[in-house]
């Protein structure tokens, strides 16, 4: 999915006992309870080193935390992969919640947050990868102003059996000129 444009984000809303913040010394451990949790991955530490911090475009600064009652549930990161997208597109990086604490809002806010970052690091644009059953996160997404972006011909299809499972009848139509693009 992409968003276009980085301009025009929502204001990030205040939301009762919720604080957010980027990343600081000790917080690898959170992201890997946060994400060994969501996405349920069996073992529950070693991620961040993974997946993250030896990613050329970690930095604490693009790693960010909601914080629930002072405890992080839910992460997003403002990444980029200037390789692959160049230097003006952003990359939203491992979106994710504590089971326990989703649907309040959280992993929109994270994101969001997230997104901010990255217009604030002067990207244009962003992309995300998703996959075909992450219908909360794809509902997010959406919300946030992101579209399919139909790069193999096999998207079309994948997209439409997508949208025929999430509440609104109208995003087939809605994005059908996104659907119809040149691959
Ligand atoms: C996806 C995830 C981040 C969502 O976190 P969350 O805190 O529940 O997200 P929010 O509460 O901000 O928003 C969830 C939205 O999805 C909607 N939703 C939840 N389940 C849904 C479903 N099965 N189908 C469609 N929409 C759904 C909610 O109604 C809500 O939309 P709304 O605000 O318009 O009502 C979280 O479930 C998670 O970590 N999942 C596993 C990891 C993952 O998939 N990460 C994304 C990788 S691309």
């Amino acid at each position: 999915m992409w968003r276009k444009t980085l301009a025009g984000l929502p204001e990030v809303t205040e939301h009762p006992g919720v604080s957010c913040r980027s990343m600081r010394d000790g917080d690898a451990s959170a992201w890997d309870t946060i994400v060994s949790e969501a996405f349920g991955w069996p073992e529950p530490s070693g991620h961040f080193e993974a997946h993250m911090r030896h990613d050329p475009s970690f930095a604490p600064e693009r790693v960010y935390f909601v914080l629930r009652d002072g405890l992080p549930v839910a992460t997003a990161s403002a990444w980029c992969k200037p390789d692959k997208f160049g230097v003006d597109v952003g990359y939203l990086h491992f979106v994710a919640v504590r089971p326990g604490h989703t649907n309040r809002g959280l992993g929109t806010l994270a994101s969001l947050v997230a997104l901010h970052a990255m217009a604030a690091d002067g990207r244009t644009s962003v992309v995300l990868l998703t996959d075909d059953h992450r219908q909360a996160a794809i509902s997010i997404y959406l919300k946030l102003g992101f579209s399919p972006l139909v790069t193999h011909e096999s998207h079309r299809d994948r997209w439409r059996d997508v949208f025929g499972k999430l509440p609104d009848p109208s995003l087939v139509q809605k994005f059908a000129d996104d659907l119809d693009a040149d691959v």
